[in-house]
């Protein structure tokens, strides 16, 4: 089983940018924790961040076919891209949507994601925490679908 974490804009400036909101960690050890985890449970992780949004629709493109779950944090682009909603939708793979902060308790503006209506789920201000709990999740959806093509196959 395969995943790819995929990051949005600013969200390589973790660590430094408003630390009162998103924390101390840096982006390296929320997906070095991400990594150990993975490892445990014998998942295959890439992890990839852009601040670009051309860049973050490729690289959910290049999903298709190759991973079984994304895990993707859009940050700003969560309140604005209809193309990367779009991606989202088109590739049909199971996505969990991430937000290090409560995207609910901040600006109007960000209370609304357009991308998380195409997602699986949304965790949302729980912090890198969150990252783990997607992982949790996608886990949990693999384990569905496989039952499910178990039980398909054994109707035939
Ligand atoms: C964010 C929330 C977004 O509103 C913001 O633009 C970000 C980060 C979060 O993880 O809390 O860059 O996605």
């Amino acid at each position: 089983m395969k995943v790819v974490v995929i990051q949005g804009p600013n969200l390589n400036m973790l660590g430094v940018r408003e630390r009162h909101i998103y924390g101390p960690m840096k982006l390296e050890e929320i997906h070095q924790q991400m990594k150990n985890f993975a490892e445990q449970n014998g998942i295959e992780i890439e992890f990839f961040q852009s601040n670009l949004e051309g860049e973050i629709i490729d690289r959910i493109q290049e999903c298709l076919g190759d991973a079984d779950g994304i895990i993707i944090n859009p940050a700003a682009y969560s309140h604005t891209s209809i193309a990367i909603r779009d991606a989202i939708a088109a590739v049909e793979i199971p996505t969990i949507e991430v937000h290090l902060s409560n995207i609910h308790a901040r600006e109007e503006f960000r209370k609304k994601s357009i991308t998380a209506e195409v997602c699986a789920g949304v965790i949302t201000g729980v912090g890198p925490f969150g990252y783990h709990l997607a992982m949790i999740a996608i886990m949990q959806i693999m384990n569905e679908i496989k039952a499910i093509k178990e039980a398909e196959k054994q109707k035939k």
